[in-house]
């Protein structure tokens, strides 16, 4: 009797590992794991170049000089760039060229599409935002450059999209609590719009995001710079909103707030080779605020180097929302003096009035955080806080190695439970539900056996 009944604990443990491990494989199947279209794909830049050089080739270049911009950077070029975008977006194989060495002055614009096929725009000069806040029409407090509606659209280039924002940060109520809280202009928009490149442009101190990716399908992103200062209030990096299919690489990107966030119905999102900092990390949501629903899935960051910002790998829901994020993968990160190297808080509460805790929270699950390395600021270099009521399932740890400042660091779980491979430090037991699920077959058993 005794024999078997180790025998049948042993097969429990067994078959609990295998079944561990076909999730673990599974998962990984189901998290898209390849990255094989990533190669850099140039031809049209250069292309671009030498027709610039020689003035020859099929393009027609429509440079916004000669619709009257003056590039002196206190005259309004809004008008030549608007004159300027409405030749170029009629006529097929248009750049529209915005020559480097001069900086353009443009107000809140919208280029709408949709247009010809196959346009460029070429952005090797400085495009720069009026600094002033009453400049703004209050209606779109939310838009600077508004492109819409465009498919097969590359944006390229040397150049700066400047959002001269200081005096907008001066006026948030992140800086100044008796300031009223208020939408800030967005510096590069891409809504509703598909098949679209952007290569080598720089953004910087923009107003609040820097760069947003909305509604839209397969939009690659390549060698793209972000900087603003660490203090500047809401300054995201790339924000990608109800859009799939979306490529960034090569990007590196400091600024105030998140370097790259990833918010509702957005899914099929790849991210290799991203370094961050300063900055608040990279992370999926906000989500579920005001009880709202929040879906985001397939997401693979692969490559990244995260250097003093106040999160790494984040994961942030509101209570109340509903929804889930699933199929996550983060990979091969290295972190230096980051306060919160890996967190999922489903207590998020980015408000001035405090937030009470809800039965209804934004599911998350299908976590896999792999080679992931570095110091952590803070003492828990790990933090899973999960809803009570909506636990986190299926995170999985595999060779995570977290050292804190003074060499001691811990792992924080409420309502999580996952799967640990490979070496992990700080230990994370909190997590292990194999462990639980063998107590609770072999105790199952024992009720039922001595009974
Ligand atoms: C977008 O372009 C399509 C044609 O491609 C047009 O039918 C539609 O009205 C445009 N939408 C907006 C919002 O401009
Ligand atoms: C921008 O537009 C606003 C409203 O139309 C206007 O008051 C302001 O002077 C413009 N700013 C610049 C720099 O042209
Ligand atoms: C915040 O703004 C108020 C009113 O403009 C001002 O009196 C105060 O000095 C500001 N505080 C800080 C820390 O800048
Ligand atoms: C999130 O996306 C879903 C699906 O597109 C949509 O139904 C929902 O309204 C969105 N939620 C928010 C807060 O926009
Ligand atoms: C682990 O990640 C680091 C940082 O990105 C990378 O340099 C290293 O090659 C990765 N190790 C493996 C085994 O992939
Ligand atoms: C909300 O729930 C979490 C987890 O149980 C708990 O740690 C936290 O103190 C609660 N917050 C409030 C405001 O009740
Ligand atoms: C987690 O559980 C697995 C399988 O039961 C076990 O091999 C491993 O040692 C546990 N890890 C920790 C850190 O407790």
């Amino acid at each position: 009797m005794a024999k078997t009944k180790i025998l049948f604990i042993l097969f429990l443990v067994l078959l609990v590992e295998s079944l561990g491990n076909a999730l673990e494989k599974n998962l990984e199947e189901e998290i898209f794991s390849e990255f094989e279209d990533f190669d850099d794909i140039n031809e049209d830049e250069e292309e671009v170049f030498e027709l610039q050089k020689n003035g020859r080739g099929n393009k027609v270049l429509v440079n916004v000089d000669s619709f009257g911009a003056v590039g002196d950077g206190t005259s309004d070029d809004t008008k030549a760039f608007v004159d300027a975008w409405n030749q170029a977006c009629s006529k097929r194989r248009s750049v529209f060229l915005v020559p480097s060495g001069r900086t353009y002055l443009v107000n809140a614009t919208r280029f709408n599409g949709p247009c010809a096929n196959r346009l460029i725009i070429q952005v090797d000069g400085t495009i720069m935002a009026p600094s002033d806040p009453e400049d703004w029409d209050p209606k779109s407090p939310k838009a600077w450059l508004v492109f819409n509606n465009l498919t097969g659209t590359t944006f390229q280039g040397h150049g700066v999209i400047d959002g001269s924002g200081s005096k907008w940060w001066a006026a948030s109520c992140k800086k100044n609590k008796t300031n009223p809280c208020k939408a800030a202009p967005r510096a590069l928009t891409i809504d509703s719009s598909s098949g679209i490149r952007v290569k080598g442009l720089t953004f910087q101190n923009s107003q609040q995001m820097h760069f947003v990716i909305s509604r839209s399908d397969s939009v690659r992103v390549n060698g793209i710079m972000i900087s603003s200062p660490g203090d500047s209030p809401n300054t995201d990096g790339i924000h990608i909103s109800e859009s799939t299919n979306v490529v960034l690489q090569d990007c590196k990107i400091g600024t105030g707030d998140d370097c790259i966030s990833i918010v509702n119905a957005s899914s099929n999102i790849r991210m290799k080779t991203i370094h961050c900092g300063p900055g608040h990390g990279i992370s999926i949501g906000s989500l579920g605020k005001d009880d709202s629903v929040g879906i985001v899935t397939r997401v693979v960051l692969d490559t990244a180097f995260l250097k003093g910002t106040t999160n790494g790998l984040r994961i942030k829901t509101w209570q109340g929302g509903s929804g889930y994020v699933r199929t996550v993968r983060f990979q091969n990160v290295r972190m230096e003096d980051v306060s919160n190297p890996i967190i999922i808080d489903q207590f998020y509460c980015d408000s001035q009035k405090p937030c009470h805790n809800q039965t209804s929270a934004v599911e998350i699950s299908e976590v896999m955080y792999r080679n992931v390395s570095g110091t952590s600021k803070s003492q828990k270099a790990m933090k899973f806080a999960c809803s009570d009521t909506v636990p986190c399932s299926h995170i999985t740890l595999d060779n995570v190695n977290l050292e804190g400042r003074d060499g001691t660091a811990e792992v924080y779980c409420n309502s999580a439970t996952g799967i640990i491979a490979g070496y992990v430090h700080p230990e994370a037991e909190c997590l292990n539900s194999s462990d639980k699920k063998i107590e609770q077959k072999i105790e199952e058993y024992n009720v039922h056996t001595e009974l």
